[in-house]
């Protein structure tokens, strides 16, 4: 089981780092996948009208990625009141200390100041250890940023199996040697830097972006030698062309390849490794996508149901 905040149009960060892990698992796990528009709720409070559209493009996204809706459960969030239901019995039982010291709390406070420190917001780990356990999951694969929910997601239910009967399962992170996919910028690609290159976006698009890019500043001229290893572009090779890598590194160093040359071989096997996703992307029926979330919607409700269930026998309520 795996989620995603329903930001919109994904990008490379969210399909080299998330999406595709996912479809490699889905073909050896039974998979759930969630669009959580709950989450999104609890920091975008004021502005909701984003929260829709920003679902039926993520889902799309996540399709165009591979995900096969017959084998793998896509859902929303919201689709599953019994999700709203199991956290409010669950929040009984956790200390508010314990969400209080979730490093992700933490930074936002810092980060935004105390106009986030809602209710709902410190409760963001808790639901999405809900999100987890409602389907019985066993193992979630996550970026390293998640690790402090999943951890705390497995104390939480400790304390329940402990309070109240073995109930629920202990999730375990899994955690995949994910790329490092640098925004046109050098930092992490994320959409609120304005440095992403998505999922949609078409050729000539991905190559102005890599065109625009930084390379190493002390490489003026087309044979001044460079330094990979201070370059995004070379980053990018890493995780669209890597066999490549070596002799990349050794003609930058030298001064063979000037960066023109090189951030064209970048955004050709960039759109290379991206033309089947794109593809797919354009062949996929937008109206279709509703569907697809309205009968994984079903599908996940049903072991919902059943958990939920679980949980209030276990509390006697
Ligand atoms: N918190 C995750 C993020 O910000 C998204 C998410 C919500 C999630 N529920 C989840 C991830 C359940 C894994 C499992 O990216």
């Amino acid at each position: 089981m795996s989620g995603v905040r329903p930001t919109g149009r994904a990008h490379l960060g969210n399909y080299f780092g998330a999406f595709s892990n996912w479809v490699a698992l889905s073909r050896e796990y039974e998979t759930y996948l969630e669009i959580a528009d709950y989450h999104a709720l609890t920091t975008a409070f004021e502005r909701t009208g984003d929260i829709a559209p920003g679902i039926h493009d993520v889902a799309l996204d996540i399709l165009a990625s591979g995900i096969d809706p017959e084998r793998c459960v896509l859902y929303v969030q919201s689709a599953l009141p019994e999700i709203a239901e199991m956290h409010l019995l669950l929040s009984m039982i956790v200390p508010v200390a314990w969400l209080q010291r979730t490093p992700t709390f933490k930074d936002q406070i810092a980060a935004l100041g105390g106009e986030i420190a809602t209710y709902g917001f410190l409760g963001y780990p808790l639901m999405q250890l809900v999100d987890i356990a409602i389907v019985r999951a066993t193992a979630v694969p996550v970026g390293r940023d998640q690790l402090s929910h999943i951890e705390l997601g497995r104390e939480i239910v400790r304390r329940f199996n402990h309070l109240f009967g073995p109930t629920l399962v202990e999730p375990e992170a899994l955690l995949s040697a994910f790329p490092d996919v640098p925004g046109t910028d050098g930092r992490k690609m994320s959409k609120s830097y304005g440095n992403a290159i998505d999922i949609a976006d078409d050729d000539a698009v991905t190559t102005k972006k890599i065109r625009s890019m930084l390379t190493d500043p002390q490489k003026i001229r087309r044979h001044d030698p460079g330094n990979p290893d201070i370059c995004p572009v070379f980053k990018l090779h890493h995780v669209v062309n890597a066999e490549r890598v070596p002799v990349i590194r050794e003609e930058c160093s030298t001064g063979a390849l000037g960066c023109v040359d090189c951030k064209s071989e970048c955004a050709e096997r960039l759109n290379a490794v991206m033309k089947p996703v794109r593809d797919r992307r354009a062949s996929i029926d937008p109206a279709g996508v509703a569907r697809v979330l309205r009968d994984g919607a079903e599908r996940a409700r049903s072991v919902a149901r059943s958990t939920l269930a679980d949980v209030k026998a276990a509390i006697s309520i």
